[in-house]
């Protein structure tokens, strides 16, 4: 049997409007989501005996049954029991590059190069389709995790519409150490504030989803209009954040004093991104920044958009 490593990049979202209640207790969302290039490696190979193990040298990264990483594992191994009785357990090994807990889908792709490792190390021959239904009983965010690029989200977020691949643009990612956001309370409380202004029918959330996928900032992605994209950013999740944690309302300001496209709060935070036209200038934005705040919590990170979910690293 092979072993396989796999590299499993981040994402940031470009759009995230949240439209209703959904009956499963979630919310009905319509979101731009977008990979980029700051990544995970995961080396994914055979266990001696029938357990999964997870190994991250990062403290912050649980090797217990709480890690996305294992619990995809643990799914695959009941889903296919035949293959698992065959093959035995599974060894995953972490690098952590990618911020935890901060809005970037960090965990989420490592279910997701879980998932395409197993399949790959099994020979199992999933589809693409197969492999985002299993993803989605995992996490929301883990069936864009697989394929990557850029694409419209909805339902839950798991329900995907692939757009013109957005690349070429840099970008500055900033997130403080001391700050960490829930994200159910980030959505309970939006439901608490702003339930009134819900949609609450099929008609309603079908007309809402058509909006988006004719609306200006998906034409501008399709043009690769860097301007008008930085402009027509939205997370609807800043509105309950930003004013809990004053910190990163504060960044984000910074942000916004500088020569960049557009800046945003990424999923329920606290990471903030500047969307920049070259690498000279994000990484002026990060001095700048940085300079600014005078923050030891504060860290940054430049990087690029990238066009791709889940790839091959090496095949052993
Ligand atoms: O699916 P995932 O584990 O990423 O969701 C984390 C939490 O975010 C959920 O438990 C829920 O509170 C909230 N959420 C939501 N509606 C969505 C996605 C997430 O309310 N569409």
């Amino acid at each position: 049997m092979h072993s396989y490593s796999l590299t499993a990049p981040a994402k940031i979202n470009l759009y995230l409007e949240i439209i209703g209640d959904r009956p499963d207790g979630f919310h009905e969302l319509v979101m731009i989501l977008q990979s980029i290039e700051l990544a995970d490696r995961l080396d994914i190979q055979p266990s001696d005996t029938q357990n999964i193990y997870v190994y991250c040298e990062h403290p912050q990264v649980p090797t217990d049954e709480t890690n996305l990483a294992y619990r995809a594992a643990r799914l695959m191994c009941d889903v296919f029991g035949d293959a698992y009785a065959n093959y035995g357990g599974v060894s995953i090994r972490i690098e952590k590059n990618i911020p935890v807990a901060a809005g970037l889908a960090g965990g989420s792709s490592n279910a997701a190069a879980v998932l395409v490792g197993i399949d790959l190390m099994w020979k199992l021959g999933l589809t693409q389709p197969e492999l985002q239904d299993l993803a989605a009983k995992l996490g929301s965010d883990i069936p864009f995790c697989l394929a990557g690029g850029t694409a419209i989200a909805t339902g839950r977020g798991e329900k995907l519409a692939p757009i013109e691949d957005l690349d070429n643009i840099w970008l500055v990612l900033a997130k403080h150490d001391n700050i960490s956001v829930s994200t159910p309370w980030a959505y309970q409380t939006y439901r608490q504030q702003y339930s009134d202004s819900y949609v609450r029918d099929v008609t309603s959330i079908n007309n809402r989803n058509a909006q988006v996928h004719s609306s200006p900032l998906v034409k501008a992605i399709a043009h690769k209009n860097k301007v008008e994209i930085g402009k027509l950013i939205r997370n609807d999740l800043e509105k309950v954040v930003l004013p809990r944690y004053p910190q990163v309302a504060a960044l984000k300001s910074a942000f916004a004093t500088q020569d960049i496209l557009g800046t945003m709060m990424s999923g329920s935070g606290p990471t903030v991104f500047a969307l920049c036209e070259s690498e000279a200038k994000a990484i002026a934005t990060r001095r700048q920044v940085k300079n600014q705040l005078q923050d030891p919590h504060l860290n940054f990170w430049v990087t690029k958009l990238a066009t791709s979910g889940i790839q091959i690293l090496a095949t052993n």
